[in-house]
């Protein structure tokens, strides 16, 4: 009888230790996140930052659309959010413009939209909750102001040739109207021409191919991303055209993703403009923020910088993330 009676009181004690270390029901935060697709080296960079911030052990559940660089999709996945009941939507916009409703719709809902990366071109601002990713023109600003000083002791006109990432995205339009402005205040500066290469790498490539084939009177290549940049240069290869440090054309280039930057420090690209596509831990930082409650700014701009074979080390290198 003794002994049934201590083993009754080790199990009690044992049961009621138990009960005591369960841990807290920790309530996840239910996030939705449309991506816009995925082109380029910087967006699968942008996507597995987010994907990496917003997991289960940071106390998420989410909730990812890749819409395969059609708004379509974006706005198909952004409804679903709303009916599925999100706490916060990320949106990652293909375009600026198209957002009016859906913005709306999830402001009726009582969901708040946070936009990452890109921005969108809304009437009522107050459709979303905040804005934060790069200073587009002040990128393009200071691809111009670089180029202004490489071609300072250049003879006669300066020809580029731009290529353009996806029309009506504000990676787009503001590296473009940096560049069109510069080409404006100077006059010896002229576009070869204007082509779309939409961010991606087979793009870039095809319509280099196509215009070299006509006009070979390039000085300059000023593109919008990485990726058309490496297409361009496979381009230039095969039409047996040198371009960098000693080359016939000067590439400038936007990201600065690792294989970009490697060229960098070879000297087969002149500059590299950064773009940071590590917007997970911004954006989680924004969600815990608004939980708790916190202000914050309408519009968040990231700090970001220039390479050239110059500054560029293999430490900063081995450092880079993407
Ligand atoms: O919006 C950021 C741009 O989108 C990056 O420059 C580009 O690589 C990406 O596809």
């Amino acid at each position: 009888m003794k002994r049934m009676l201590s083993i009754i009181a080790i199990l009690a004690l044992l049961l009621c230790g138990c009960a005591q270390e369960a841990p807290p029901e920790q309530e996840l935060t239910k996030v939705g996140f449309s991506q816009l697709g995925a082109e380029s080296d910087w967006r699968v960079a942008n996507t597995d930052s987010m994907i990496a911030a917003l997991s289960e052990e940071n106390g998420y559940e989410l909730l990812y659309d890749n819409a395969r660089q059609k708004q379509a999709n974006q706005l198909v996945a952004v409804r679903n959010f709303i009916v599925q009941g999100v706490d916060i939507i990320v949106i990652a916009p293909l375009e600026e413009t198209g957002w009016d409703t859906v913005l709306q719709e999830a402001k009726n809902a009582h969901i708040p939209v946070i936009i990452v990366d890109r921005e969108v071109a809304v009437e009522d601002t107050g459709r979303y909750l905040t804005q934060i990713g790069s200073d587009f023109l002040a990128e393009g600003e200071q691809a111009v102001s670089w180029l202004e000083k490489a071609m300072a002791q250049h003879q006669g006109d300066v020809s580029i040739l731009h290529i353009q990432g996806t029309y009506g995205a504000t990676a787009q339009l503001l590296r473009t109207k940096a560049i069109e402005e510069a080409v404006q205040a100077h006059e010896n500066w002229h576009f070869a021409a204007q082509l779309p290469g939409d961010f991606t790498e087979t793009k870039g490539y095809e319509v280099v191919r196509d215009f070299l084939a006509e006009n070979r009177d390039i000085d300059v290549i000023y593109s919008e991303n990485d990726n058309m940049t490496f297409g361009a240069m496979r381009a230039l290869d095969e039409a047996g055209i040198t371009y960098g440090r000693g080359g016939d054309v000067t590439i400038i280039s936007f990201d600065a993703v690792r294989r970009a930057l490697q060229l960098c420090m070879e000297g087969k690209i002149d500059l590299c403009v950064e773009c940071s596509p590590l917007h997970g831990p911004r954006v989680d930082e924004l969600i815990r923020q608004y939980l708790a409650g916190e202000p914050i700014p309408k519009q968040i701009f990231v700090e970001e910088t220039i390479f050239t074979p110059d500054t560029l080390t293999p430490e900063i290198l081995a450092q880079r993330e993407y």
